[in-house]
């Protein structure tokens, strides 16, 4: 039989095989488009609340609040602000966490090391005095993962220290060969937090996270969370933006770092064009969430059966929207992710080269930390920026720049050479793009 043939029958067998698992995620995505849609007709949400506004934003007509006010209770909070000026998740994450963080106080990361981006956030990497949480006096701890890629829950249970103010727990996998974190987990953690010190503020990073089951971590006792809407909740059609959600206090202090103490949630214009698209993207969240949940299923099944580690393993219950595959080489790391582009509806005709990312530590920072600890840890803060961010490969072929929400993959170039696979408004695209992945590696 022709090659190309054959491995499309190789993937449509794998599809076959995931009757049952895929049947499971259209319940999901009713259960939770059921929930979306009840708050939307409370918030009674009109077309009138696409208007948006300009300036101040002070003459919007309610499409703001009403937005806000949907949020919340979809994902079971108090209060919600979900705007067009969270640059991105990082930018969301960072606002909740110094929402909640003053000097003296403690972060404590209880899933291990949290996402790249946040490194300099925390100060857990040198941000150069431009005012991670480390330059405000903030310390910062972490509880490592147990070997098993779950929460050390032995160590949770002793971890907090009476100035620990913040815990931070990471639903999503990030760069880490990692299990994610499902809610009733992340519930587990949160009374073990409580118990010890029930003034201990707690913050998820609830990335990739949404809607992947039918609760979300305010439900469960989350103080805040925040993420970012070109991934899960702008449903493949928000532009920008991201959001914090949880107790009403702590998301107006939030929003005062956002802009400004004062200013509260009230102020900030968003063109109409954009508003609509928050409603919309957020409507059809749920069925995006859910094709991508079918392509993370289907690129289990395949690469498994090609000899390659996943996580998470094959027909397991997932907890975010990410599906990572170890290729063991810079090379075949390369290859899926050119692959991944040429089919891809935007730039399919460009390769995606390694490159220099903001927010990520250097690859060659760390080969030469490793080799040369003392002498980088005295010339670090004399590097060129250029050096210091991380290789890091995107392919994102995606109507919005780094969506990924929409079908994209990446890795860090760095061992066990891990690709990180998310998205896609069809599984069916994931089926199309594994053949062509088959015949690149
Ligand atoms: C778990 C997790 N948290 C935070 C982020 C940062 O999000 P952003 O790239 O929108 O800043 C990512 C990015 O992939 C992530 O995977």
């Amino acid at each position: 039989m022709h090659e190309t043939k054959r491995i499309f029958y190789y993937v449509v067998k794998a599809v076959d095989s995931l009757y049952s698992e895929f049947r499971a995620v259209d319940n999901l995505v009713a259960c939770n488009t059921s929930r979306i849609l009840k708050a939307f007709q409370r918030a009674r949400v009109g077309s009138h609340h696409f208007g948006g506004s300009t300036g101040y934003g002070h003459d919007e007509a309610g499409g703001r609040e009403a937005l806000d006010q949907v949020f919340a209770e979809i994902v079971g909070a108090e209060s919600a602000i979900v705007r067009s000026q969270f640059f991105s998740g990082t930018h969301a994450i960072t606002c909740a966490l110094f929402a909640f963080l003053r000097p003296g106080d403690e972060l404590l990361a209880v899933a291990g090391a949290p996402y790249d981006t946040l490194e300099e956030v925390i100060g857990k990497r040198d941000s150069h005095g431009l005012g991670s949480l480390k330059d405000f006096g903030v310390e910062y701890r972490e509880v490592p993962l147990a070997e098993n890629g779950s929460l050390d829950w032995e160590a949770l249970k002793s971890a907090l220290r009476p100035h620990t103010k913040c815990a931070l727990i990471q639903r999503s996998c990030g760069y880490s060969w990692r299990r994610s974190l499902s809610v009733d987990e992340i519930g587990t953690a949160i009374k073990i937090i409580k118990m010890q010190n029930p003034n201990c503020l707690v913050m998820v990073d609830n990335c990739y996270g949404e809607f992947v089951e039918i609760v979300e971590p305010p439900m469960v006792g989350a103080d805040l969370i925040a993420g970012s809407l070109i991934k899960n909740p702008g449903g493949t059609i928000a532009p920008c933006g991201g959001y914090v959600a949880g107790r009403k206090h702590w998301v107006e202090a939030a929003a005062a770092r956002l802009s400004a103490p004062g200013l509260g949630t009230d102020c900030g214009s968003t063109s109409g064009d954009i508003m609509r698209a928050f409603f919309q993207g957020l409507f059809i969240s749920p069925q995006m969430v859910g094709e991508a949940i079918k392509g993370t299923l289907l690129i289990a099944e395949v690469m498994a059966s090609k000899g390659y580690k996943v996580q998470p393993l094959p027909r397991v219950p997932r907890h975010d929207t990410v599906q990572a595959v170890q290729l063991g080489s810079r090379k075949h790391l390369l290859a899926f992710c050119e692959a991944v582009q040429r089919s891809s509806p935007v730039g399919s005709f460009t390769k995606p080269i390694a490159g220099t990312t903001p927010g990520y530590a250097s690859e060659i920072l760390e080969l030469l930390y490793n080799s040369f600890r003392y002498f980088l840890v005295k010339m670090s803060s004399k590097m060129p920026h250029r050096l210091r961010m991380r290789i890091v490969i995107f392919a994102d072929g995606t109507f919005i720049d780094g969506s990924t929400s929409e079908l994209s993959c990446d890795g860090p170039l760095r061992e066990p050479f891990a690709v990180f696979c998310q998205g896609g408004t069809h599984w069916t695209q994931w089926g199309l793009v594994l053949g062509e992945v088959l015949k690149a590696i």
